[in-house]
């Protein structure tokens, strides 16, 4: 494996979309919603530095068919227990590839009426996408490399590196 983002970067990064979020939230309320599993170490320190109020909720998704993200087809195995209606949501993602699992997720919430709803993306492979979708908040945008760590996995392994790393 090699670094790709080294923990500090990541760091630095999380902690000035941070200060971005706080600043563009202010005298507000936020709804985290964070995607399962892989954004559970983002979401965390994310939440840490938000000096805004937080309250924090997670969904499970799972995609199904051949070729799996690239179907399209994404269904919802653990659902909010909060609800989003005339909140100021921010879904929390480690990562966005083709798109359809956001895209999905994006309109099962607007249809229960949030105040709010945006997205915060650690890392975005925006060269794979297969559906356009509004990113609000970006860590870093990444090619097309197979990564972990950071909460994201290569068959459940290497979701607790601090940093970023390319499987080569
Ligand atoms: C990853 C990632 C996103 C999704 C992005 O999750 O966390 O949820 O894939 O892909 P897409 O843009 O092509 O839809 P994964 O299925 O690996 O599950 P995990 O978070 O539980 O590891």
């Amino acid at each position: 494996m090699k670094v790709l983002i080294p923990e500090e970067a990541v760091q630095k990064r999380v902690r000035s979309l941070a200060r971005k979020i706080s600043r563009d939230f202010a005298g507000k309320e936020l709804l985290l919603v964070g995607i399962l599993k892989g954004s559970f170490i983002f979401l965390a320190d994310l939440a840490r530095r938000i000096s805004v109020p937080v309250k924090i909720d997670f969904v499970r998704l799972a995609s199904y068919g051949p070729g799996t993200h690239s179907s399209g087809t994404v269904r919802i195995t653990k659902d909010l227990e909060t609800s989003v209606r005339g909140k100021d949501v921010l879904v929390v993602e480690d990562i966005i590839d083709t798109g359809f699992t956001l895209r999905y997720l994006f309109r099962r919430l607007r249809a229960r009426r949030p105040r709010s709803l945006k997205i915060v993306a650690l890392l975005d492979k925006r060269g794979r996408r297969e559906v356009p979708l509004q990113v609000d908040y970006v860590g870093f945008t990444i090619g097309n490399h197979f990564v972990v760590g950071y909460g994201l996995d290569c068959n459940e392994e290497f979701r607790n590196l601090s940093g970023i790393y390319v499987v080569k």
